[in-house]
């Protein structure tokens, strides 16, 4: 199941129209955002890839252990697995440990799901990979008629930051809905660090974070019978160190009338599109975060630099929760 047009189009208007004008971050990814996204994450600049690709690499053992104390077997489920790069050493190891044989990839882009679905079953032979396109709460009600044992959800790549803290929470909190006592969550965050490396990530020197975020532009021009001028918007990221959010904007940058179909939407010189955010945390947002959303953290894996964080969650007995009152 595909995101029908129609919210596509309602949910750019409505941005578009808002005092303060936004688009949302999940449209980024038809088929030339995911090409450029994984361009992004190829830049030298985009060092959250690696950091989370050497934890996967080097503790996907040490991760899949600390699972085994909650469960012998247990089926995988990936919100936005993207092409799953980094989770094949986690899935490589619990199909050869004998500990898991189903792979639910849930994404917001078909293209990722079409491409994981030919593609995993040759590199791990013995697993069923089944995807789910749309909304991930959607699909992991879906996915909840298939998979009926225990549960590992991956939340990878710091997919988290594009949610604001308050936002992100109330996302853990619903997602636990979704879960039985014992289910488990490896969720990534991106850790507070030096501004100027976080601001770099997202103001890459080749361009690609521009061409990125303009080409959610060009999907709308494509898409929506829209009229943007690429050319008359900047990229604009920021990094606030005080609250850890990295924001993009896109500036307008002269007076100008767009309009897409019927509908025009003007724009004020230096005019900003928010974008998105990629928020920042610190250890102490990391666990108070899992404990308001009803998780138990269980054990942190860090990259060894201390970029980034894996974090295990599980959720807990309704008995522990009251015992521990
Ligand atoms: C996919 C949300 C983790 O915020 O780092 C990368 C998206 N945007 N460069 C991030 C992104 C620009 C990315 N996430």
């Amino acid at each position: 199941m595909t995101i029908p047009d129609s919210n596509f189009r309602r949910d750019v208007i409505r941005g578009l129209s808002a005092r303060q004008k936004y688009l949302e971050p999940k449209y980024f990814y038809d088929a030339t955002g995911d090409r450029l996204f994984q361009q992004i994450m190829q830049s030298p600049e985009y060092y959250l890839t690696n950091a989370e690709l050497e934890i996967l690499q080097r503790q996907s053992n040490a991760i899949l252990g600390s699972c085994l104390q909650f469960h012998r077997q247990f089926d995988i489920v990936e919100l936005g697995a993207g092409d799953a790069s980094k989770s094949l050493y986690l899935l490589e190891q619990a199909l050869q440990r004998g500990i898991s044989y189903h792979y639910y990839p849930i994404d917001i882009s078909g293209n990722v799901i079409g491409y994981l679905e030919t593609s995993l079953p040759g590199k791990l032979p013995g697993m069923t990979t089944r995807g789910f396109t749309g909304e991930y709460f959607h699909m992991l009600e879906e996915l909840n008629r298939y998979s009926k044992g225990p549960k590992l959800v991956l939340f990878l790549g710091a997919t988290i930051g594009n949610m604001q803290p308050e936002e992100a929470f109330h996302f853990c909190r619903e997602l636990h809905t979704y879960l039985n006592e014992g289910d488990l969550l490896l969720i990534g965050f991106d850790l507070k660090k030096d501004p100027a490396t976080i601001l770099a990530a997202y103001n890459d020197a080749a361009g690609i974070t521009r061409d990125f975020n303009l080409n959610l532009l060009a999907r709308i021009n494509r898409e929506l019978e829209g009229n943007f001028d690429l050319k008359k918007f900047r990229h604009y990221p920021v990094y606030d160190p005080g609250t850890g959010a990295c924001k993009s904007y896109l500036i307008s940058t002269e007076a100008q009338v767009v309009t897409l179909g019927d509908t025009r939407i003007s724009f004020e010189k230096d005019e900003a599109i928010y974008m998105e955010v990629s928020q920042k945390y610190d250890m102490g947002q990391i666990e108070q975060m899992a404990r308001k959303s009803g998780f138990t953290p269980i054990q942190h894996f860090y990259d060894r630099e201390r970029n980034f964080l894996d974090t295990l969650w599980t959720v807990p007995s309704l008995k522990s929760v009251l015992g521990s009152r």
